[in-house]
């Protein structure tokens, strides 16, 4: 039975002060209001003990001690702060600033610095101690941040963040004595590096060795703190969610740090990814205020609300065919619930769809397939992956579209020793997996199940009809045939059977699903993989051992609001007039493009000029960004809903998306029941906890 920790009673400058043992004198003073400065301690870290500015003095000691590793004991009696300790931390400080260049007049970080704020906390204002003129390398080969050597103090928080938080082990120290540098790998630039750009390290660097290149002029002198906002919000980008604190100044997020906690059985630990925290960062346009016509000889002109809307009505009613509607899957659920009304029950739409259509339409066909012989089962969620025994990563080429599984894979895989199998084109996980199984891209699915008839061969399932069933169906499966077609020579047959008795061995694996097992030829691949994790029992929250990596930030609400919907086999020429609502992406390499080309008509509804659909669309709509509008975005498991409220100000003549929306609809002979925001939010709820 687990014993709470014995209270400790301690004395911490006159105040008797009782806190668990084991506290820290470092925890035990903050949780009391007692201020300790600290440079390389950070609560979301392991305690390190390196820098020695948060020294104290314990029963008179005249040697002082580190109050971030020190833990209390009864009857201690800790001073914090006389002219001795103030000596001593300020002798630190001015050695730390001796090593390397801080004049920091140039410094993007300056104003927003730890080093320098206790600089002027500790009053030094010169140095005694000599400096050092040696120059050190700055980093700018990633393209969101910089690495100044000149600007670090060697404290490693980075360090302790790239291993224990973005799972990552990328950063290391190298060399010795003066030249000690912080490294990636082995000693070489970032962008050829590991480095994963989740920029954990740069949130956490208290000096300015590590900055953003986006927007780092908001963070020098003419911009003070006090004009800044902290918002609490979280990232659409994919459905994972993350916490997030927008620093927003005159209306823009300058900076997105994610929301560190030192709880380390969370998955996810505040860390964000590039998407997140830096590309959100970028304007990806012109930002569209007016409405615009294109005109017969293809120039764009700015146009009236009325003419514009009297535009689409004109182009849209009274047409039964090849009518299409596509959403950003980025979208707020009651954004994409209103596009869908107006398009299906508004304009009879043939065809539904979002930006990702075919692969969104392969899950939601395994699902409907795995209906008709298992019931009411859902995914599982990112923290499931630090409970599993064993990883299966399938189809996934790189992490990019949730980024943080990665890391929380790679964390499990080298804390706990737990094996990763990687099917697909490439190892998304190397050099941390136990099996890698190269197939080339699309031979996946004969692989799966091959996979799937093994597992079924070597492991007694219940003898339910279900299981039957599955077990008829796949009997018939020539293993050794499969694994021919799928091109696997004698050494990748071995590591493919081991990795069949992992997984068959293991208690609580995991599957990771990815893109290349989507797509038209996905529905069965995927359904396979709900099998193959159904082998090894249902969670108790009556999901699958498995997590499907979607697309875009809110496909799962995309997914349970219906779309894709309609006909949705593309036939060249099928689609004649349609309407599209977008977000912020730029769809220049987009494969829908070739599909939109000689269109009868084509309006969209975007914050920015499409230039990829500057010869394409007759009439442009303006609409809010995402961070301008409040709306409810769906977890990539579809279990949870979480409303995001609006962060920034959007321009006076740009109408809510749901206003527009509406508007639009109202054109139509469609009367939906909803015409306030409240009624459009409980509808969308209602269905997408049905869904
Ligand atoms: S780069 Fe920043 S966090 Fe890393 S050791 Fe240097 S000062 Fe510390
Ligand atoms: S960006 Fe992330 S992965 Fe790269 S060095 Fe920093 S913490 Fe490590
Ligand atoms: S992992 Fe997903 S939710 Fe988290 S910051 Fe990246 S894109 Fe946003
Ligand atoms: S903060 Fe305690 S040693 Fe650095």
């Amino acid at each position: 039975m687990e014993t709470s920790p014995k209270p400790v009673t301690v004395t911490i400058d006159s105040h008797q002060i009782s806190v668990p043992e084991n506290t820290t004198i470092l925890e035990a003073a903050r949780q009391h209001g007692i201020r300790i400065p600290t440079l390389c301690h950070h609560p979301a870290l392991s305690a390190w003990g390196g820098c020695r500015l948060c020294v104290v003095e314990v029963d008179g000691n005249p040697r002082l001690t580190a109050s971030c590793v020190m833990p209390v004991r009864e009857g201690m009696n800790v001073v914090t702060t006389n002219d001795g300790i103030i000596a001593a931390r300020r002798l630190i400080l001015e050695f730390l600033y001796a090593e390397r260049n801080h004049n920091c007049m140039f410094c993007s970080q300056s104003g927003d610095c730890e080093l320098q704020a206790l600089a002027y906390e500790l009053q030094m204002d010169h140095l005694t101690v000599p400096q050092s003129f040696e120059a050190f390398p700055v980093d700018i080969t990633s393209e969101y941040m910089a690495f100044d050597h000149n600007r670090c103090i060697l404290c490693g928080r980075c360090v302790r963040a790239c291993r224990e938080i973005a799972g990552a082990y990328v950063l290391n120290y190298q060399k010795r004595g003066i030249q000690n540098q912080i490294a990636f790998d082995l000693d070489v630039s970032r962008s050829e590096s590991s480095c994963l750009e989740c920029g954990v390290c740069m949130q956490l660097c208290p000096t300015g060795a590590i900055f953003s290149r986006y927007r780092t002029h908001r963070s020098v002198l003419g911009h003070p703190k006090s004009a800044r906002q902290v918002k609490d919000s979280f990232c659409t980008g994919c459905g994972l969610m993350c916490d997030t604190q927008l620093v927003i100044e005159e209306n823009h997020v300058i900076r997105v740090d994610g929301c560190l906690h030192s709880d380390h059985d969370g998955p996810i630990l505040g860390q964000l990814c590039a998407r997140g925290r830096f590309e959100i960062l970028k304007t990806p346009g012109h930002r569209l205020l007016t409405p615009m016509i294109r005109e017969s000889d293809g120039t764009w002109n700015p146009s009236s609300w009325k003419v514009a809307m009297d535009r689409i009505e004109k182009n849209m009613n009274g047409f039964n065919m090849g009518i299409f509607g596509l959403v950003s899957s980025r979208c707020a659920n009651e954004q994409i619930m209103i596009f869908r009304d107006m398009m299906l029950k508004g304009w009879k739409a043939d065809y539904l769809n979002v930006l990702e259509g075919p692969s969104l339409r392969s899950i939601a066909d395994a699902w409907t397939e795995l209906g008709k012989t298992f019931l009411a089962l859902k995914e599982s969620h990112a923290g499931r992956i630090l409970d599993a025994d064993h990883v299966l990563v399938v189809g996934v080429s790189a992490f990019n579209t949730q980024p943080a599984i990665g890391g929380i894979i790679r964390r499990i895989v080298l804390e706990k020793g737990v094996p990763a199998t990687v099917i697909g084109s490439v190892d998304a996980i190397s050099p941390r997996t136990r099996h890698y199984i190269r197939v080339t891209p699309g031979k996946e699915p004969v692989l799966v199940q091959a996979f799937l008839a093994q597992v079924l061969k070597s492991q007694h399932q219940p003898g339910t009809p279900a299981w039957e069933s599955v077990l008829s169906e796949f009997e018939s499966i020539d293993i050794q045939k499969s694994l021919s077609l799928a091109g696997l020579d004698a050494s990748d047959q071995e590591i493919f059977q081991s990795a069949v008795n992992t997984f068959a061995h293991s208690q609580s694996p995991i599957i990771i699903a990815g893109r290349g097992v989507m797509g038209r030829f996905g529905v069965n691949c995927l359904r396979h993989l709900m099998l193959l994790s159904l082998t090894k029992g249902i969670l108790p929250e009556n999901a699958l051992r498995m997590i499907i990596l979607k697309p875009d930030g809110n496909s799962t609400g995309s997914l349970k609001l219906g779309i894709p919907a309609g006909n949705t086999i593309y036939r060249p020429g099928a689609w004649q007039r349609g309407v599209m609502l977008l977000e912020d992406e730029n769809l220049s390499d987009s494969l829908v493009l070739n599909r939109l080309n000689a269109l009868d008509f084509l309006a969209v509804i975007t914050p920015y000029f499409p230039e990829a659909l500057a010869d394409k669309a007759h009439v442009l709509i303006p609409r809010p960004v995402g961070l301008e509008e409040e709306g409810t975005y769906t977890s990539l498991n579809g279990q949870e809903n979480r409303v995001r409220q609006a962060a920034l100000d959007r321009p006076d003549q740009v109408s809510e998306s749901w206003q527009t929306l509406l508007a639009l609809i109202q054109r139509t002979e469609f009367h939906p029941g909803y015409a306030r925001w409240k009624d459009i939010h409980t509808s969308v709820m209602r269905e997408i906890r049905a869904g």
